[in-house]
């Protein structure tokens, strides 16, 4: 293990490590552009210049490897004017776009002109280079390529992460510029993260541009519910709207990446959303009190147990449940109403797209959860659809939005079987236009809990802002519904259900909130 000083501070790292991660380890910023954790070292930016001694002249930090008894100094005259003149030279050409460019807040530029740079402009306004700007090179992403500063952090993603090479420099001297070639637009399942690495405004999102200032959002962990890979993701939101979803780094699921496709899973949260209570009757959809409402769903479904048996009664779950919810619904089912009629709603293996990366076929992120906890998927739905198609279900509980894969008139033909349909779900659709009764829930950026991914890891997510409009969280309607029919139960909230859990079904033997912790724990570990 190499021990060297860096600005006189002794550090001891493992062999192979380059002086900016050494740096790093005692908290010394040294200044980067192209440099990235997750991609090849390209040297090229030259703002991570450093003082070694013994070498006649400054070296690049991101790519010269510690030795041991190494001298660094970050902190000289030499490298404060080396620094300053790279970033000069880099901001020469850079177009006056502060006021209008959507990376203003979280832009490399900016933040190394306020530490490192802080020097007038010797360029004329006039003689800088333009270069093309908005142009929609494909995917989620737009190309402002005068913004550009050349890092090749870009080229090396679509070389080294996604292998399809669409982005290319062209050109030479101050007229080199990053571009597609004609017609041959970004054609991957990842764009999305080329606005998270570029460090300037050059490539930014077609979604999120001009949306929010950053400095507006909040930032909080959450977790993709677009498949079962369960990929970390940090959520932003301004009051209760959500505005971006962006990878959060775990090296043991999603390194520093996510799909494009589970970027956008955050507009449902937003849209067509369940927000008051509703009871449907002769008159059509009436307003409901939940004080009226919870007690009269669950003692409608305890009557219909009752009068006809507990075969007459079912529950349709869903694998976008927390591992939190789908306990407390598999006990409000088998000990509240006891029936044996709980189902998850389909997992159609290969329904959508897969790759050997990130995207799972199964579009849920708790299937493999809801198995765990006893609550079965496949066979045990479909015999269920089957039940409820042959009249054999007078009253029914869906969570959920959809039921499998099924159409708004399947599912209104299934549904118009059973006199008496409940639904707890976050969007108005298929099952909240044929519902008896719908209790509106919180969506995942309004609640807490846990899944568990395809591969058994269990992750933690968080919620953001309190659920909007008169929804409530599926375990406080699970846990009121459940005490109106002698559950007696004190759940204050997911992290005392997950203790339950922990408690008492066995892969989840001696896990907590802390064991998961940020980047989650596997079952059986
Ligand atoms: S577009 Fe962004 S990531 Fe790509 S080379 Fe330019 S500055 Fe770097
Ligand atoms: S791979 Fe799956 S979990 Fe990851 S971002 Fe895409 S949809 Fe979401
Ligand atoms: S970060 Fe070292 S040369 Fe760019």
């Amino acid at each position: 293990m190499p021990t060297l000083t860096i600005n006189g501070m002794t550090v001891d790292v493992p062999q192979g490590t380059t002086i900016l991660n050494a740096a790093k380890e005692i908290g010394v910023e040294i200044p980067h552009y192209c440099y990235h954790p997750k991609l090849s070292i390209a040297g090229n930016c030259r703002m991570c210049l450093v003082e070694v001694e013994k070498f006649p002249k400054l070296q690049t930090a991101c790519s010269t490897v510690v030795t041991d008894g190494m001298v660094v100094r970050t902190d000289t005259e030499k490298v404060r004017k080396a620094v300053t003149g790279v970033l000069e030279f880099i901001l020469i050409h850079h177009p006056i776009d502060c006021p209008i460019c959507d990376q203003a807040g979280e832009c490399g530029l900016q933040n190394y002109y306020m530490k490192f740079g802080l020097h007038k402009s010797r360029y004329a306004l006039e003689d800088k280079v333009h270069k093309k700007k908005v142009q929609d090179i494909g995917g989620q992403i737009v190309l402002d390529a005068e913004r550009c500063i050349l890092c090749s952090r870009c080229v090396r993603f679509l070389t080294e992460v996604t292998g399809t090479q669409e982005l290319h420099f062209f050109n030479r001297g101050d007229h080199s510029e990053i571009s597609i070639f004609p017609g041959k637009p970004l054609a991957n399942n990842y764009t999305g993260n080329l606005a998270d690495i570029c460090p300037v405004g050059a490539l930014t999102t077609k979604d999120f541009r001009f949306k929010c200032r950053v400095w507006f959002l909040k930032a909080f962990d959450s977790i993709c519910t677009g498949c079962s890979k369960g990929c970390n993701v940090d959520a932003y939101c301004k009051g209760d709207i959500l505005y971006r979803l962006k990878p959060r780094w775990n090296d043991a699921v999603n390194q520093a990446w996510m799909c494009d496709f589970g970027r956008l899973t955050y507009k449902a949260m937003n849209e067509a959303r369940l927000l008051t209570p509703f009871m449907r009757g002769e008159g059509g959809r009436k307003v409901a009190a939940w004080g009226s409402l919870l007690p009269d769903a669950a003692f409608r479904m305890q009557a219909a147990a009752e009068k006809g048996g507990p075969d007459r009664v079912a529950v349709i779950a869903s694998p976008q449940s927390s591992n939190e919810e789908l306990y407390l619904l598999r006990r409000f089912a088998v000990e509240l109403l006891g029936t044996k009629n709980l189902a998850f709603t389909h997992r159609v293996e290969g329904d959508g797209f897969s790759d050997d990366f990130l995207i799972q076929a199964d579009k849920n992120p708790n299937s493999r959860g809801a198995q765990l906890l006893g609550v079965p998927g496949g066979a045990a739905f479909d015999a269920l659809v089957s039940r409820i198609k042959a009249g054999g279900i007078d009253a029914l509980l869906v969570v959920g939005n959809v039921i499998g894969a099924l159409s708004e008139e399947e599912t209104a033909a299934l549904l118009a079987k059973v006199p008496f349909v409940v639904q707890v779900g976050t969007n108005e659709g298929p099952v909240s236009k044929a519902a008896t009764a719908v209790l509106p829930s919180a969506s995942v950026a309004e609640r807490g809990g846990t899944f568990t991914n395809h591969a058994g890891r269990v992750q933690r997510f968080r919620s953001g802002f309190p659920a909007r409009g008169k929804a409530k969280t599926p375990i406080e309607i699970l846990a009121s519904m459940g005490n109106r029919l002698g559950a007696g139960w004190n759940f204050a909230g997911e992290a005392s259900v997950f203790t339950a859990i922990a408690e008492t079904e066995a892969p989840f033997a001696g896990m907590s909130y802390d064991s998961i912790g940020m980047f989650g724990q596997e079952i059986g570990k």
